[in-house]
C-alpha cells in the first residue's frame, strides 16, 4: 500500500483565501483584523517562526506588529507590554511566542493575556473553554490537525484515535478535539509501556512527541491515518540515508540549508504501511500559521459583533 498524502499546503491556501475574503469584508467596515506578536530573546527558531507569522498577516491583509524585546526582559516589562496590548483597539490578538526566557514566570504571562484577545488558546479560560465546548480559541496546531482531517472528509465518530504527546499546546486540546467528534481517544506519553502495541489499534494515529522517526512501521496498523505533528532536523547524510534512503532532493537540500526536516513518524515506513500520510514538511505545518490568521480574524469579527 501507498498512503494517500495530505498535503496541508493546499488545504492551508484554501483557508487562508477564506480568511483574506472575511478580512477584506471587516476591513471595509472599518475594522482591520490585528495581531501583536511578542518576541522575547535571540532563540533563532522562535526568529524565524515570527517573522513568518508577521508575513502571511501582511500577505491575507491583517494587520500585524512584531514586538521584539531584549533576553534580559523580567516578568513585570512583560506584564506592562501586554496590559498595554490587551487595551489596545487596533490589537484583536496577542501572541507571546514560547519558550520563553528563564527568569520569566510563563504561567503568569499567559494568565496575562484577556483571554478574547489569546489567539493561541494557551490561556486556562480558554482551556476551559475547549473542555466545555464552549465558544473560545483553539490552539492553532491541534485545529489545523482537525481541519487537515476535514478537508479530505475523514471519519472519526466512533473511530479509535491514539495521540502519541500529552503537550498543552498539541496532545491535550487535540484529544479534547476529537473526544468532541465522538472518536474514542487514548493519550499516551514517556511512561505509557508498549506504546507500538497502543498506537496499533489507531484508525487515526497522531504523533506529537517531538523523537525523530519514533512511529515505525509497527506502531501502524494497515490503512490507518497517521498524522505527524512532529517537526526534527537530520543534519548528516547518513541520518538523511536512514530515513529517506539516496532521495536527492532531500540530500540537496541538507547541502544547501545544513539539515533536512523530519517528523515524528519514519516517512517510508509510514508511505507503505497507512491510509493516509501528512508530509514532513508540507502536512501539519502550514495549518498552524493558517489557525492563528483564522484566530485572529475570529477575534476581530467577535470584537464588532453587536
Ligand atoms: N512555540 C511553539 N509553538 C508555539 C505556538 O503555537 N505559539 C506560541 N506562542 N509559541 C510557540
Amino acid at each position: 500500500m501507498s498512503a494517500q498524502i495530505l498535503d496541508g499546503v493546499t488545504v492551508a491556501a484554501k483557508l487562508n483565501e477564506e480568511t483574506a475574503e472575511r478580512c477584506r469584508h471587516l476591513t471595509a467596515r472599518g475594522v482591520r483584523p490585528g495581531l501583536a506578536a511578542v518576541l522575547v530573546g535571540d532563540n533563532p527558531a522562535s526568529r524565524t517562526y515570527v517573522a513568518a507569522k508577521a508575513k502571511t498577516c501582511t500577505r491575507l491583509g491583517l494587520y500585524s506588529e512584531v514586538i521584539p524585546l531584549p533576553t534580559e526582559t523580567t516578568t513585570d516589562e512583560l506584564l506592562t507590554r501586554i496590559a498595554t496590548l490587551n487595551q489596545r483597539a487596533d490589537i484583536h490578538g496577542i501572541l507571546v511566542q514560547m519558550p520563553l526566557p528563564p527568569q520569566i514566570d510563563t504561567p503568569t504571562v499567559i494568565r496575562a493575556i484577556d483571554p478574547d484577545k489569546d489567539v493561541d488558546g494557551f490561556h486556562p479560560v480558554n482551556v476551559g473553554r475547549l473542555a466545555l465546548k464552549q465558544e473560545g480559541f483553539i490552539p492553532c496546531t491541534p485545529a489545523g490537525v482537525l481541519a487537515l482531517l476535514e478537508h479530505y472528509d475523514i471519519r472519526l465518530r466512533g473511530r479509535r484515535a491514539v495521540v502519541l504527546g500529552r503537550s498543552t499546546i498539541v496532545g491535550l486540546p487535540l484529544a479534547l478535539l476529537l473526544l468532541h467528534r465522538d472518536a474514542t481517544v487514548t493519550v499516551c506519553h514517556s511512561r505509557t509501556s508498549d506504546l507500538a502495541a497502543v498506537a496499533h489499534t489507531a484508525d487515526i494515529l497522531v504523533a506529537a512527541i517531538g523523537r525523530t522517526a519514533l512511529v515505525t512501521g509497527e506502531f501502524i496498523r494497515p490503512g490507518a491515518v497517521v498524522v505527524d505533528v512532529g517537526i526534527n532536523r537530520l543534519t548528516t547524510p547518513d541520518e538523511v540515508r536512514r530515513y529517506f534512503g539516496d532521495n536527492p532532493s532531500r540530500l540537496a537540500e541538507l547541502d544547501k540549508k545544513g539539515y533536512t526536516l523530519i517528523g515524528d513518524v519514519h516517512p517510508r515506513q509510514a508511505a507503505d504501511c497507512a491510509g493516509y500520510l501528512t508530509p514532513v514538511p508540507g502536512g501539519v505545518g502550514p495549518l498552524t500559521i493558517a489557525m492563528l490568521m483564522r484566530n485572529t480574524l475570529l477575534a476581530a469579527e467577535r470584537a464588532c459583533r453587536p
